[in-house]
């Protein structure tokens, strides 16, 4: 049966004339007459304004992760409103929250908080930048980690190039492309590659930035061998290894991919599961470099560590921590995929799967 999106179409006609694109974020736009409009989300499906109900496999780009308007975690934020919204002072908890992301990822000694993945990231890269007293930074091609300046590459597939730094372009109009000079892109998993980049431009590398599992890039991870490798360059070379969680943090184990893998970073950044979409999120690490917050290094936020967001963060993170919700997550990927793949060889089409459970 054909899709009726007529309230969504005309919704999009209204909404183009405030709007550009006639959305709030680029992502959004799907086409002037595919564009739709949600009416509701409730566990993993959402209803647009014509009544359509799809099953969400997105979720939000992945902070959905209980599934939408998860009742314990709405109960909790409604409490959470109760403080009052944000203060140009702090509240309580800010520890709590703080103290079970340091339970769950043992390298996030110290925690800060921010609203959006993007922020974190950037406030990690000054921070590596002012405790190493150094600019460059190593960034995984492929990687994404939010949108401001320093991370807007990509490569242009024509351009691809099998040895060597692959050619770069910048992600948007209105990025100077005075700022990527800082920046140095190595293929994942190719740890001489990894190496040879360190030795170059060894004394001027602040960061080692990586996605280990590259959610806007086919899903490609990076191998346990190849992150334990970058630990060893990172410690060498007094790089900070900054390991962006923003994706995989609270979701592919309680500790994230560094449970998984073994491997601890020095910086760490969450967002996405950390409130089942409440926004919040953190930047935490190592307790030397974390301290020199406030300490030379400026963090801030009018809403940072909102009231609503943290007593959301709190509960969704107790439910991620002490119940079997993430086991339960990983095995409907594993039933997901076995359909999909009969699916798919029922009619002979060739296909395979990434992901952290085989
Ligand atoms: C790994 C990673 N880092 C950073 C970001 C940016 O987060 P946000 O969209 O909350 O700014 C994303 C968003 O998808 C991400 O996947």
């Amino acid at each position: 049966m054909a899709r009726n999106l007529t309230k969504s179409n005309a919704q999009w006609q209204r909404a183009v004339t405030k709007l550009p694109l006639g959305v709030a974020s680029n992502f959004r736009y799907w086409g002037e007459d595919r564009t739709i409009y949600v009416k509701e989300g409730r566990g993993g499906r959402v209803t647009d304004l014509d009544d359509n109900v799809y099953v969400d496999y997105r979720l939000g780009y992945g902070p959905a992760i209980l599934g939408y308007a998860d009742a314990r975690v709405d109960a909790a934020a409604r409490k959470g409103r109760e403080v009052g919204g944000v203060f140009a002072l702090s509240t309580e908890r800010e520890f709590t929250v703080a103290a079970r992301i340091s339970k769950m990822v043992p390298a996030a000694e110290l925690v800060r908080f921010s609203n959006s993945g993007t922020e974190a990231v950037m406030a990690g890269l000054r921070l590596a930048r002012a405790f190493t007293g150094r600019d460059d930074y190593i960034i995984l091609e492929g990687g994404y980690h939010g949108l401001f300046d320093a991370a807007m590459w990509y490569t242009p597939m024509e351009k691809w190039a099998e040895v060597g730094e692959p050619e770069v372009k910048p992600y948007s109009e209105g990025i100077p492309l005075g700022v990527r000079g800082f920046a140095h892109f190595v293929q994942a998993n190719d740890a001489n590659q990894l190496e040879d980049t360190f030795r170059r431009h060894a004394g001027k590398i602040a960061c080692m930035l990586i996605e280990p599992i590259m959610g806007n890039c086919l899903g490609i991870a990076a191998e346990a061998d190849y992150l334990r490798t970058a630990r060893a360059l990172c410690d060498k070379y007094g790089v900070v290894l900054l390991i962006d969680e923003v994706k995989t943090g609270f979701r592919v184990a309680r500790g994230g991919v560094q449970e998984l893998y073994g491997v601890n970073a020095d910086l760490c950044t969450f967002a996405k599961a950390v409130a089942n979409g409440y926004p919040i999120s953190v930047l935490a690490g190592r307790e030397d470099i974390m301290r020199k917050l406030g300490r030379g290094v400026a963090h801030g936020g009018t809403y940072t560590a909102h009231s609503v967001s943290l007593a959301a963060a709190e509960e969704c993170l107790r439910i991620l921590d002490e119940t079997d919700a993430l086991e339960r997550i990983a095995s409907y990927g594993t039933r997901l995929r076995k359909g999909m793949s009969a699916v798919l060889s029922a009619r002979g089409i060739p296909h395979s799967f990434v992901g952290h459970h085989r």
